[in-house]
Protein backbone atom coordinates (compact mmCIF):
# COMPACT_ATOMS: atom_id res chain seq x y z
CA UNK A 1 0.00 0.00 0.00
CA UNK A 2 1.60 3.50 -1.11
CA UNK A 3 1.99 5.67 2.03
CA UNK A 4 -0.35 8.58 0.81
CA UNK A 5 -2.62 10.32 3.14
CA UNK A 6 -5.00 10.35 -0.19
CA UNK A 7 -5.55 6.71 -0.55
CA UNK A 8 -9.24 6.66 0.73
CA UNK A 9 -9.81 8.89 -2.11
CA UNK A 10 -8.03 6.93 -4.60
CA UNK A 11 -9.85 3.90 -3.46
CA UNK A 12 -13.30 5.23 -3.74
CA UNK A 13 -13.19 6.96 -7.39
CA UNK A 14 -11.50 3.77 -8.27
CA UNK A 15 -14.21 1.70 -6.31
CA UNK A 16 -17.04 3.57 -8.26
CA UNK A 17 -15.28 4.02 -11.67
CA UNK A 18 -14.53 -0.32 -12.03
CA UNK A 19 -18.24 -1.34 -10.11
CA UNK A 20 -17.02 -2.18 -7.19
CA UNK A 21 -19.05 0.89 -4.50
CA UNK A 22 -21.41 3.19 -5.64
CA UNK A 23 -23.55 6.26 -3.49
CA UNK A 24 -26.59 4.53 -2.84
CA UNK A 25 -29.58 6.93 -5.10
CA UNK A 26 -26.86 8.49 -6.70
CA UNK A 27 -29.02 10.02 -9.54
CA UNK A 28 -31.29 11.84 -6.75
CA UNK A 29 -28.25 13.04 -4.93
CA UNK A 30 -27.50 10.24 -2.82
CA UNK A 31 -28.43 8.78 0.72
CA UNK A 32 -26.32 9.58 2.91
CA UNK A 33 -24.05 6.91 4.76
CA UNK A 34 -25.73 4.84 2.47
CA UNK A 35 -23.59 2.36 -0.48
CA UNK A 36 -24.63 0.11 -3.12
CA UNK A 37 -22.80 -2.63 -4.38
CA UNK A 38 -21.56 -2.86 -7.88
CA UNK A 39 -20.95 -5.64 -10.27
CA UNK A 40 -17.86 -6.20 -8.82
CA UNK A 41 -18.44 -5.26 -5.04
CA UNK A 42 -21.12 -7.41 -5.19
CA UNK A 43 -18.54 -10.68 -6.29
CA UNK A 44 -15.99 -9.47 -3.27
CA UNK A 45 -18.59 -9.22 -0.85
CA UNK A 46 -19.86 -12.55 -1.12
CA UNK A 47 -16.46 -14.22 -1.65
CA UNK A 48 -15.75 -12.40 1.21
CA UNK A 49 -18.20 -13.66 2.93
CA UNK A 50 -18.02 -17.08 1.54
CA UNK A 51 -15.06 -17.68 3.12
CA UNK A 52 -15.91 -17.05 6.35
CA UNK A 53 -18.76 -19.13 6.04
CA UNK A 54 -16.76 -21.89 4.54
CA UNK A 55 -14.28 -21.99 7.69
CA UNK A 56 -16.85 -21.26 10.55
CA UNK A 57 -19.88 -23.79 9.08
CA UNK A 58 -18.50 -25.90 6.75
CA UNK A 59 -14.78 -26.80 8.00
CA UNK A 60 -16.07 -27.47 11.14
CA UNK A 61 -18.23 -30.08 13.13
CA UNK A 62 -19.32 -28.24 15.99
CA UNK A 63 -20.88 -25.05 14.12
CA UNK A 64 -24.22 -24.60 12.47
CA UNK A 65 -25.53 -21.91 10.75
CA UNK A 66 -28.25 -19.88 10.49
CA UNK A 67 -30.14 -17.38 8.93
CA UNK A 68 -32.67 -15.72 10.49
CA UNK A 69 -35.32 -12.74 10.44
CA UNK A 70 -34.10 -9.11 10.12
CA UNK A 71 -37.26 -7.98 12.04
CA UNK A 72 -37.54 -9.72 15.63
CA UNK A 73 -39.56 -9.67 18.25
CA UNK A 74 -39.61 -6.33 19.80
CA UNK A 75 -39.26 -8.02 23.27
CA UNK A 76 -35.73 -9.58 22.08
CA UNK A 77 -34.31 -5.89 22.08
CA UNK A 78 -35.69 -4.93 25.81
CA UNK A 79 -34.68 -8.12 26.62
CA UNK A 80 -31.03 -8.03 25.52
CA UNK A 81 -30.35 -4.26 26.43
CA UNK A 82 -31.04 -2.61 23.18
CA UNK A 83 -33.96 -0.61 23.72
CA UNK A 84 -32.74 1.11 26.60
CA UNK A 85 -29.08 1.26 25.88
CA UNK A 86 -29.39 2.42 22.05
CA UNK A 87 -31.73 5.59 23.68
CA UNK A 88 -29.08 7.92 24.06
CA UNK A 89 -29.40 11.75 24.95
CA UNK A 90 -27.91 14.00 21.68
CA UNK A 91 -27.15 16.99 21.56
CA UNK A 92 -26.00 19.46 19.04
CA UNK A 93 -23.21 22.78 19.33
CA UNK A 94 -25.18 25.51 17.85
CA UNK A 95 -22.19 27.28 16.55
CA UNK A 96 -20.09 24.06 15.07
CA UNK A 97 -23.17 22.10 14.44
CA UNK A 98 -20.96 18.68 15.81
CA UNK A 99 -23.34 16.07 17.52
CA UNK A 100 -22.51 14.49 20.40
CA UNK A 101 -23.80 12.30 23.05
CA UNK A 102 -24.72 14.12 26.36
CA UNK A 103 -23.49 11.17 28.96
CA UNK A 104 -20.44 12.27 27.29
CA UNK A 105 -19.79 14.74 27.41
CA UNK A 106 -16.78 17.15 29.26
CA UNK A 107 -18.04 18.92 32.34
CA UNK A 108 -16.52 21.88 33.33
CA UNK A 109 -15.93 22.72 37.56
CA UNK A 110 -17.70 26.34 38.36
CA UNK A 111 -14.68 29.01 38.13
CA UNK A 112 -13.09 27.42 34.92
CA UNK A 113 -12.56 29.66 31.80
CA UNK A 114 -13.92 28.39 28.62
CA UNK A 115 -11.90 27.81 25.92
CA UNK A 116 -13.39 27.48 22.62
CA UNK A 117 -10.34 25.41 20.47
CA UNK A 118 -11.29 25.56 16.95
CA UNK A 119 -8.83 23.53 14.70
CA UNK A 120 -7.40 26.50 13.01
CA UNK A 121 -7.30 30.51 13.15
CA UNK A 122 -10.13 30.57 9.75
CA UNK A 123 -12.31 28.70 11.74
CA UNK A 124 -12.16 30.61 14.68
CA UNK A 125 -12.62 33.64 12.88
CA UNK A 126 -15.50 32.06 11.31
CA UNK A 127 -17.24 31.04 14.79
CA UNK A 128 -16.32 34.31 16.64
CA UNK A 129 -18.37 36.26 14.07
CA UNK A 130 -21.39 33.60 14.54
CA UNK A 131 -21.40 33.75 18.32
CA UNK A 132 -21.39 37.39 17.97
CA UNK A 133 -24.04 37.24 15.37
CA UNK A 134 -26.31 34.98 17.55
CA UNK A 135 -25.13 36.00 20.82
CA UNK A 136 -24.28 39.27 20.73
CA UNK A 137 -20.81 39.10 22.51
CA UNK A 138 -17.21 39.55 20.82
CA UNK A 139 -15.06 36.48 22.23
CA UNK A 140 -11.29 37.17 22.25
CA UNK A 141 -9.57 35.38 19.73
CA UNK A 142 -6.05 34.44 20.38
CA UNK A 143 -4.43 32.04 17.29
CA UNK A 144 -7.30 29.24 17.18
CA UNK A 145 -8.88 29.95 20.44
CA UNK A 146 -11.87 32.03 21.95
CA UNK A 147 -11.38 33.47 25.20
CA UNK A 148 -13.66 35.50 27.32
CA UNK A 149 -15.92 32.80 28.80
CA UNK A 150 -16.36 31.70 32.34
CA UNK A 151 -18.51 29.27 34.34
CA UNK A 152 -20.23 31.19 37.06
CA UNK A 153 -22.43 28.61 38.46
CA UNK A 154 -22.81 24.47 37.71
CA UNK A 155 -25.46 25.29 34.67
CA UNK A 156 -24.20 29.09 33.80
CA UNK A 157 -21.57 30.30 31.82
CA UNK A 158 -20.79 34.14 31.66
CA UNK A 159 -19.27 36.85 29.29
CA UNK A 160 -16.20 38.80 30.39
CA UNK A 161 -14.99 41.62 28.39
CA UNK A 162 -10.99 41.78 27.65
CA UNK A 163 -9.38 43.46 31.03
CA UNK A 164 -13.31 43.54 32.89
CA UNK A 165 -13.42 41.56 36.18
CA UNK A 166 -17.44 42.33 36.08
CA UNK A 167 -19.10 40.13 33.55
CA UNK A 168 -21.62 41.69 30.92
CA UNK A 169 -24.03 38.68 29.61
CA UNK A 170 -24.86 35.40 31.75
CA UNK A 171 -26.08 32.04 29.42
CA UNK A 172 -27.35 29.52 30.69
CA UNK A 173 -26.14 26.00 29.42
CA UNK A 174 -26.47 22.30 29.92
CA UNK A 175 -23.75 21.76 32.48
CA UNK A 176 -21.07 20.26 30.32
CA UNK A 177 -19.37 21.60 26.57
CA UNK A 178 -19.20 19.27 23.29
CA UNK A 179 -16.32 17.48 22.99
CA UNK A 180 -14.19 18.58 19.94
CA UNK A 181 -14.95 22.58 20.27
CA UNK A 182 -15.57 23.09 24.13
CA UNK A 183 -18.57 25.17 23.15
CA UNK A 184 -21.28 25.76 26.08
CA UNK A 185 -24.09 27.19 23.17
CA UNK A 186 -25.85 23.69 23.08
CA UNK A 187 -29.30 22.74 22.04
CA UNK A 188 -31.63 21.00 23.79
CA UNK A 189 -31.19 17.27 24.90
CA UNK A 190 -32.83 15.07 21.87
CA UNK A 191 -33.73 11.50 22.60
CA UNK A 192 -32.16 9.72 19.28
CA UNK A 193 -32.24 6.16 18.59
CA UNK A 194 -29.78 4.16 17.27
CA UNK A 195 -32.15 1.08 16.26
CA UNK A 196 -34.49 2.11 13.22
CA UNK A 197 -37.89 1.57 14.23
CA UNK A 198 -40.88 0.36 11.33
CA UNK A 199 -44.38 -0.53 12.32
CA UNK A 200 -45.46 -3.91 11.41
CA UNK A 201 -49.57 -4.39 10.35
CA UNK A 202 -51.49 -2.40 7.68
CA UNK A 203 -52.99 -0.12 9.91
CA UNK A 204 -51.68 2.85 9.88
CA UNK A 205 -50.72 4.66 13.31
CA UNK A 206 -51.27 8.20 11.60
CA UNK A 207 -54.75 8.28 12.03
CA UNK A 208 -54.72 7.28 15.76
CA UNK A 209 -51.86 9.66 16.37
CA UNK A 210 -53.92 12.43 14.95
CA UNK A 211 -57.15 11.52 17.03
CA UNK A 212 -55.21 11.32 20.00
CA UNK A 213 -53.46 14.92 18.92
CA UNK A 214 -56.92 16.38 18.21
CA UNK A 215 -58.62 15.22 21.41
CA UNK A 216 -55.33 16.42 23.80
CA UNK A 217 -54.58 20.16 22.60
CA UNK A 218 -54.20 20.99 26.11
CA UNK A 219 -51.82 18.72 26.94
CA UNK A 220 -47.74 20.00 27.24
CA UNK A 221 -45.08 18.63 24.68
CA UNK A 222 -43.69 15.99 26.60
CA UNK A 223 -47.20 14.18 28.06
CA UNK A 224 -48.09 14.54 24.30
CA UNK A 225 -44.90 13.01 23.66
CA UNK A 226 -45.21 10.22 25.86
CA UNK A 227 -48.99 9.02 24.60
CA UNK A 228 -47.96 9.29 20.72
CA UNK A 229 -44.58 6.83 22.07
CA UNK A 230 -47.42 4.24 23.76
CA UNK A 231 -49.54 4.39 20.46
CA UNK A 232 -46.76 3.77 17.89
CA UNK A 233 -45.04 1.39 20.58
CA UNK A 234 -47.81 -1.34 20.24
CA UNK A 235 -47.22 -1.96 16.74
CA UNK A 236 -43.46 -1.14 16.99
CA UNK A 237 -40.72 -3.15 15.28
CA UNK A 238 -37.02 -2.96 14.78
CA UNK A 239 -34.25 -3.67 11.86
CA UNK A 240 -31.68 -5.51 14.38
CA UNK A 241 -28.54 -3.55 15.01
CA UNK A 242 -26.76 -6.90 15.20
CA UNK A 243 -27.40 -10.39 13.69
CA UNK A 244 -26.11 -11.96 17.31
CA UNK A 245 -29.50 -12.11 19.55
CA UNK A 246 -30.85 -14.47 16.83
CA UNK A 247 -28.72 -17.28 17.90
CA UNK A 248 -29.38 -16.81 21.79
CA UNK A 249 -32.92 -16.98 20.70
CA UNK A 250 -32.81 -19.67 18.73
CA UNK A 251 -30.92 -21.62 21.10
CA UNK A 252 -32.44 -24.10 22.10
CA UNK A 253 -33.94 -24.89 18.46
CA UNK A 254 -29.88 -25.19 17.25
CA UNK A 255 -28.95 -27.63 19.55
CA UNK A 256 -31.77 -29.75 19.71
CA UNK A 257 -32.22 -30.35 16.14
CA UNK A 258 -28.56 -31.01 15.10
CA UNK A 259 -27.96 -32.82 18.88
CA UNK A 260 -25.03 -30.46 19.34
CA UNK A 261 -22.80 -31.15 22.36
CA UNK A 262 -21.30 -28.31 24.31
CA UNK A 263 -18.75 -26.78 23.01
CA UNK A 264 -20.78 -26.05 19.46
CA UNK A 265 -21.33 -22.76 18.15
CA UNK A 266 -24.10 -21.15 16.00
CA UNK A 267 -23.25 -18.70 12.96
CA UNK A 268 -25.10 -16.26 11.18
CA UNK A 269 -23.93 -13.47 8.41
CA UNK A 270 -26.38 -10.73 6.79
CA UNK A 271 -27.49 -7.41 7.71
CA UNK A 272 -27.38 -5.34 10.03
CA UNK A 273 -28.86 -1.42 11.05
CA UNK A 274 -27.89 0.96 13.23
CA UNK A 275 -28.51 4.82 13.02
CA UNK A 276 -25.25 5.72 13.33
CA UNK A 277 -24.44 9.33 15.16
CA UNK A 278 -21.83 9.49 13.39
CA UNK A 279 -20.77 8.15 10.00
CA UNK A 280 -17.37 7.83 8.57
CA UNK A 281 -14.51 6.77 6.53
CA UNK A 282 -16.60 5.50 3.25
CA UNK A 283 -17.91 2.30 4.39
CA UNK A 284 -16.14 1.77 7.46
CA UNK A 285 -18.97 2.68 9.81
CA UNK A 286 -22.28 3.38 7.74
CA UNK A 287 -25.85 2.95 8.96
CA UNK A 288 -26.78 -0.53 6.27
CA UNK A 289 -23.61 -2.99 6.89
CA UNK A 290 -23.19 -7.00 7.10
CA UNK A 291 -22.03 -8.58 10.02
CA UNK A 292 -20.70 -12.07 10.13
CA UNK A 293 -21.23 -13.47 13.46
CA UNK A 294 -21.07 -16.55 15.57
CA UNK A 295 -22.08 -16.99 19.09
CA UNK A 296 -19.60 -20.48 20.49
CA UNK A 297 -21.33 -21.88 23.54
CA UNK A 298 -19.00 -23.33 25.92
CA UNK A 299 -19.24 -24.47 29.82
CA UNK A 300 -18.52 -22.25 32.49
CA UNK A 301 -15.30 -21.17 33.67
CA UNK A 302 -13.70 -22.18 30.38
CA UNK A 303 -14.30 -19.05 28.73
CA UNK A 304 -10.48 -17.76 29.17
CA UNK A 305 -9.28 -20.26 26.99
CA UNK A 306 -11.55 -20.44 24.52
CA UNK A 307 -11.54 -16.55 23.96
CA UNK A 308 -7.56 -16.47 23.00
CA UNK A 309 -8.07 -19.70 20.66
CA UNK A 310 -11.03 -17.52 19.03
CA UNK A 311 -8.83 -14.29 19.01
CA UNK A 312 -5.84 -15.86 17.43
CA UNK A 313 -8.21 -18.46 14.80
CA UNK A 314 -9.67 -15.05 13.74
CA UNK A 315 -6.94 -12.54 13.31
CA UNK A 316 -4.80 -15.41 11.12
CA UNK A 317 -7.96 -15.60 9.33
CA UNK A 318 -7.91 -12.09 8.50
CA UNK A 319 -4.03 -12.19 7.51
CA UNK A 320 -4.77 -14.78 5.35
CA UNK A 321 -6.24 -13.18 2.69
CA UNK A 322 -3.78 -10.21 3.15
CA UNK A 323 -0.27 -8.86 1.33
CA UNK A 324 0.35 -7.34 4.36
CA UNK A 325 -0.50 -9.75 7.47
CA UNK A 326 1.57 -7.07 9.81
CA UNK A 327 -1.08 -4.61 9.30
CA UNK A 328 -3.42 -6.72 11.58
CA UNK A 329 -3.42 -7.26 15.51
CA UNK A 330 -5.63 -7.40 18.66
CA UNK A 331 -5.88 -4.90 21.49
CA UNK A 332 -7.65 -6.16 24.94
CA UNK A 333 -10.56 -4.11 25.97
CA UNK A 334 -9.88 -1.79 28.98
CA UNK A 335 -12.16 -2.71 32.30
CA UNK A 336 -13.92 0.91 31.44
CA UNK A 337 -14.38 -0.08 27.37
CA UNK A 338 -16.22 -3.66 28.04
CA UNK A 339 -19.97 -3.59 27.21
CA UNK A 340 -22.15 -4.00 29.81
CA UNK A 341 -22.59 -8.60 28.75
CA UNK A 342 -18.61 -8.92 28.82
CA UNK A 343 -15.82 -9.77 30.66
CA UNK A 344 -13.31 -9.90 28.66
CA UNK A 345 -12.88 -8.72 24.92
CA UNK A 346 -10.59 -8.29 22.49
CA UNK A 347 -10.43 -6.33 18.95
CA UNK A 348 -9.21 -7.53 16.06
CA UNK A 349 -7.82 -4.01 14.64
CA UNK A 350 -6.51 -3.35 10.91
CA UNK A 351 -4.12 -0.49 10.42
CA UNK A 352 -6.32 1.92 8.35
CA UNK A 353 -4.97 5.13 6.43
CA UNK A 354 -6.42 6.79 9.78
CA UNK A 355 -4.30 4.83 12.56
CA UNK A 356 -5.22 1.23 13.60
CA UNK A 357 -8.87 0.76 13.79
CA UNK A 358 -11.38 -1.87 14.87
CA UNK A 359 -12.32 -4.94 12.70
CA UNK A 360 -13.86 -7.44 14.50
CA UNK A 361 -14.87 -7.74 18.26
CA UNK A 362 -13.91 -11.32 20.07
CA UNK A 363 -15.98 -10.98 23.02
CA UNK A 364 -16.60 -13.34 26.27
CA UNK A 365 -20.80 -12.59 26.75
CA UNK A 366 -20.67 -14.56 29.73
CA UNK A 367 -24.40 -16.46 30.58
CA UNK A 368 -25.63 -12.93 30.44
CA UNK A 369 -27.86 -13.07 26.46
CA UNK A 370 -29.12 -16.62 27.73
CA UNK A 371 -30.07 -15.76 31.29
CA UNK A 372 -31.48 -12.14 29.83
CA UNK A 373 -33.74 -14.14 27.19
CA UNK A 374 -34.83 -16.62 29.28
CA UNK A 375 -35.91 -14.08 31.93
CA UNK A 376 -38.14 -12.04 29.50
CA UNK A 377 -39.45 -14.79 27.95
CA UNK A 378 -39.79 -17.60 30.61
CA UNK A 379 -38.32 -20.12 28.71
CA UNK A 380 -35.53 -21.83 30.27
CA UNK A 381 -32.25 -21.82 27.86
CA UNK A 382 -30.02 -24.07 29.69
CA UNK A 383 -28.09 -27.18 28.70
CA UNK A 384 -27.30 -30.66 30.54
CA UNK A 385 -24.47 -32.07 30.28
CA UNK A 386 -25.00 -36.68 31.52
CA UNK A 387 -21.00 -36.87 31.85
CA UNK A 388 -19.92 -33.84 34.09
CA UNK A 389 -20.74 -33.58 37.80
CA UNK A 390 -22.48 -31.20 39.09
CA UNK A 391 -20.31 -28.93 40.80
CA UNK A 392 -22.93 -27.77 44.19
CA UNK A 393 -24.42 -31.60 44.32
CA UNK A 394 -21.20 -33.40 43.09
CA UNK A 395 -23.96 -35.97 41.59
CA UNK A 396 -23.84 -37.26 38.29
CA UNK A 397 -25.56 -34.57 35.30
CA UNK A 398 -24.72 -30.78 35.52
CA UNK A 399 -27.56 -28.46 34.22
CA UNK A 400 -26.13 -25.20 33.30
CA UNK A 401 -26.44 -22.12 31.60
CA UNK A 402 -23.76 -21.91 29.24
CA UNK A 403 -21.00 -18.83 28.51
CA UNK A 404 -20.40 -17.56 25.00
CA UNK A 405 -17.76 -16.01 23.31
CA UNK A 406 -18.39 -14.14 20.26
CA UNK A 407 -16.20 -13.29 17.12
CA UNK A 408 -18.01 -10.31 15.50
CA UNK A 409 -16.62 -9.26 12.69
CA UNK A 410 -18.37 -6.57 9.94
CA UNK A 411 -18.67 -7.97 6.30
CA UNK A 412 -18.35 -4.55 4.41
CA UNK A 413 -15.54 -3.43 6.89
CA UNK A 414 -13.80 -6.30 5.72
CA UNK A 415 -14.10 -5.27 2.34
CA UNK A 416 -13.03 -2.12 2.91
CA UNK A 417 -9.95 -3.47 4.36
CA UNK A 418 -9.08 -5.62 1.54
CA UNK A 419 -9.65 -2.74 -0.99
CA UNK A 420 -7.13 -0.74 0.95
CA UNK A 421 -4.69 -3.80 0.86
CA UNK A 422 -4.96 -4.89 -2.53
CA UNK A 423 -4.61 -1.18 -3.70
CA UNK A 424 -1.04 -0.76 -5.11
CA UNK A 425 0.53 1.71 -7.46
CA UNK A 426 3.73 0.81 -9.43
CA UNK A 427 5.68 2.42 -11.71
CA UNK A 428 6.19 0.64 -15.32
CA UNK A 429 7.17 0.97 -18.64
CA UNK A 430 4.88 2.03 -21.22
CA UNK A 431 4.49 0.87 -24.92
CA UNK A 432 7.03 4.39 -25.82
CA UNK A 433 9.39 3.06 -22.40
CA UNK A 434 8.49 6.11 -20.94
CA UNK A 435 7.49 5.35 -17.01
CA UNK A 436 3.94 5.04 -16.29
CA UNK A 437 1.72 4.36 -12.82
CA UNK A 438 0.41 1.22 -13.24
CA UNK A 439 -2.68 0.56 -10.43
CA UNK A 440 -3.09 -2.99 -9.38
CA UNK A 441 -5.34 -4.52 -6.81
CA UNK A 442 -3.71 -7.14 -5.10
CA UNK A 443 -6.79 -9.15 -4.11
CA UNK A 444 -6.04 -12.43 -3.09
CA UNK A 445 -7.41 -15.12 -5.61
CA UNK A 446 -10.11 -16.25 -3.72
CA UNK A 447 -11.65 -12.93 -3.05
CA UNK A 448 -11.14 -11.34 -6.75
CA UNK A 449 -14.05 -11.28 -8.50
CA UNK A 450 -13.07 -12.06 -11.53
CA UNK A 451 -10.49 -15.45 -11.52
CA UNK A 452 -9.26 -14.49 -15.47
CA UNK A 453 -10.14 -12.93 -18.15
CA UNK A 454 -10.10 -13.70 -21.83
CA UNK A 455 -8.54 -11.27 -24.85
CA UNK A 456 -9.01 -11.68 -28.18
CA UNK A 457 -5.98 -9.45 -29.36
CA UNK A 458 -7.92 -8.63 -32.31
CA UNK A 459 -12.21 -8.79 -32.96
CA UNK A 460 -11.81 -10.46 -36.09
CA UNK A 461 -9.90 -14.02 -37.97
CA UNK A 462 -12.14 -16.55 -36.00
CA UNK A 463 -9.81 -14.93 -32.35
CA UNK A 464 -13.62 -14.07 -30.86
CA UNK A 465 -14.48 -17.46 -31.16
CA UNK A 466 -11.54 -19.08 -30.02
CA UNK A 467 -12.03 -16.52 -26.63
CA UNK A 468 -16.00 -17.59 -26.53
CA UNK A 469 -14.93 -21.60 -26.51
CA UNK A 470 -12.64 -20.96 -23.42
CA UNK A 471 -14.94 -18.78 -21.70
CA UNK A 472 -17.60 -21.70 -21.94
CA UNK A 473 -14.85 -24.30 -20.80
CA UNK A 474 -13.99 -22.08 -17.63
CA UNK A 475 -17.77 -21.47 -16.74
CA UNK A 476 -18.38 -25.14 -17.29
CA UNK A 477 -15.37 -25.68 -14.49
CA UNK A 478 -17.23 -23.25 -12.15
CA UNK A 479 -14.46 -20.11 -12.94
CA UNK A 480 -15.62 -16.61 -12.90
CA UNK A 481 -14.47 -15.73 -16.22
CA UNK A 482 -14.72 -12.34 -18.45
CA UNK A 483 -14.55 -11.82 -21.53
CA UNK A 484 -13.16 -8.53 -23.08
CA UNK A 485 -12.24 -7.37 -26.21
CA UNK A 486 -12.75 -3.42 -26.12
CA UNK A 487 -10.05 -0.98 -26.26
CA UNK A 488 -6.08 -2.13 -26.87
CA UNK A 489 -4.19 -4.70 -25.15
CA UNK A 490 -2.21 -2.66 -22.82
CA UNK A 491 -5.30 -0.70 -22.13
CA UNK A 492 -7.39 -4.28 -21.15
CA UNK A 493 -4.87 -5.17 -19.33
CA UNK A 494 -4.97 -1.80 -17.00
CA UNK A 495 -8.50 -2.69 -16.63
CA UNK A 496 -7.81 -6.20 -14.97
CA UNK A 497 -5.34 -4.92 -13.17
CA UNK A 498 -7.28 -2.38 -11.51
CA UNK A 499 -10.30 -5.22 -10.71
CA UNK A 500 -7.41 -7.49 -9.34
CA UNK A 501 -8.46 -10.68 -12.07
CA UNK A 502 -4.88 -12.97 -11.16
CA UNK A 503 -4.97 -14.04 -14.76
CA UNK A 504 -5.39 -13.15 -18.51
CA UNK A 505 -5.29 -14.94 -21.65
CA UNK A 506 -4.20 -13.07 -24.90
CA UNK A 507 -5.78 -15.14 -27.94
CA UNK A 508 -3.15 -13.69 -31.10
CA UNK A 509 -2.72 -14.77 -34.78
CA UNK A 510 -0.32 -17.26 -33.65
CA UNK A 511 -3.49 -19.15 -31.22
CA UNK A 512 -4.72 -20.59 -34.65
CA UNK A 513 -1.29 -22.11 -35.77
CA UNK A 514 0.31 -23.41 -32.39
CA UNK A 515 -3.24 -23.95 -30.21
CA UNK A 516 -1.48 -21.56 -27.45
CA UNK A 517 -2.35 -18.67 -25.74
CA UNK A 518 -0.30 -16.42 -23.31
CA UNK A 519 -1.09 -16.39 -19.69
CA UNK A 520 -0.58 -12.82 -17.71
CA UNK A 521 0.33 -13.08 -13.64
CA UNK A 522 -1.57 -10.02 -12.55
CA UNK A 523 1.21 -9.34 -10.16
CA UNK A 524 4.68 -10.09 -11.65
CA UNK A 525 3.07 -9.26 -15.16
CA UNK A 526 5.46 -12.37 -16.47
CA UNK A 527 3.68 -13.94 -19.21
CA UNK A 528 4.06 -17.79 -20.91
CA UNK A 529 2.47 -19.14 -23.58
CA UNK A 530 0.42 -22.63 -22.88
CA UNK A 531 -1.80 -25.09 -24.89
CA UNK A 532 -5.11 -24.16 -25.59
CA UNK A 533 -6.51 -27.39 -24.04
CA UNK A 534 -4.45 -27.05 -20.57
CA UNK A 535 -5.81 -23.55 -20.07
CA UNK A 536 -8.51 -24.53 -17.73
CA UNK A 537 -6.21 -26.92 -15.86
CA UNK A 538 -3.39 -24.97 -15.56
CA UNK A 539 -5.59 -21.93 -14.25
CA UNK A 540 -6.83 -24.00 -11.78
CA UNK A 541 -3.59 -25.29 -10.46
CA UNK A 542 -2.04 -21.39 -10.49
CA UNK A 543 -5.79 -20.32 -8.12
CA UNK A 544 -5.26 -23.23 -5.83
CA UNK A 545 -1.69 -23.08 -5.29
CA UNK A 546 -2.12 -19.01 -4.79
CA UNK A 547 -4.92 -20.14 -1.74
CA UNK A 548 -2.53 -22.34 0.17
N1 LIG B 1 -22.79 -8.63 18.41
C1 LIG B 1 -21.73 -7.78 18.80
C2 LIG B 1 -21.58 -6.63 17.90
O1 LIG B 1 -22.41 -6.36 17.05
P1 LIG B 1 -20.02 -4.63 17.36
O2 LIG B 1 -18.59 -4.38 17.78
O3 LIG B 1 -21.01 -3.56 17.58
O4 LIG B 1 -20.43 -5.97 18.09
C3 LIG B 1 -19.24 -6.08 15.33
O5 LIG B 1 -20.03 -5.02 15.83
C4 LIG B 1 -18.56 -5.65 14.05
O6 LIG B 1 -19.54 -5.19 13.12
C5 LIG B 1 -17.57 -4.49 14.21
O7 LIG B 1 -16.30 -4.95 14.60
C6 LIG B 1 -17.55 -3.91 12.81
O8 LIG B 1 -16.68 -4.65 11.97
C7 LIG B 1 -18.98 -4.14 12.33
N2 LIG B 1 -19.78 -2.90 12.49
C8 LIG B 1 -20.39 -2.45 13.60
N3 LIG B 1 -21.03 -1.30 13.37
C9 LIG B 1 -20.83 -1.01 12.06
C10 LIG B 1 -21.24 0.06 11.19
N4 LIG B 1 -22.02 1.04 11.60
N5 LIG B 1 -20.83 0.04 9.89
C11 LIG B 1 -20.05 -0.97 9.42
N6 LIG B 1 -19.64 -2.00 10.19
C12 LIG B 1 -20.02 -2.03 11.49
Amino acid sequence: MPDDKKIMDKIISLAKQRGFIFQSSEIYGGLKSAYDYGPLGVELKRNLMNEWWRSMVHEREDISGLDASIIMHPKVWEASGHLAGFSDPLVDCLISKERFRADKAPIPKVGDEINITCTDKGQAKEYQSAIEKRFNILLKREGKTLKGLKVIEERKVAFFEENKQTHSNIFDFPGYLSPTFNSPFLSDEKQFNLMFRSQIGSVDALGDIANYVNNNKDLDKDTLKKGIEKIVKDSAVYLRPETAQAMFVQFLNCQQSMSMKIPFGIAQMGKSFRNEITTEHYIFRSCEFEQMEMEFFIEPGTQKEWLKYWRDKRLNWWQSFSNYPENFNYRAHEKDELAHYADACYDIEYKYPWGYDELEGVASRTDYDLKKHAEHSGTKLSYFDQQKEDPETGKMGWRYTPYVIEPAAGATRGLLVYLIDAYHEETVKDAKGNDTTRVVMKLHPKLAPFKVAILPLIKKDGLPEIGRSLVKEFLKNGINVRYDEQHAIGKRYRRHDEVGTPYCLTIDGESKIDNCVTIRDRDTMKQERIPIKKAVEIVKTKLSNSNN
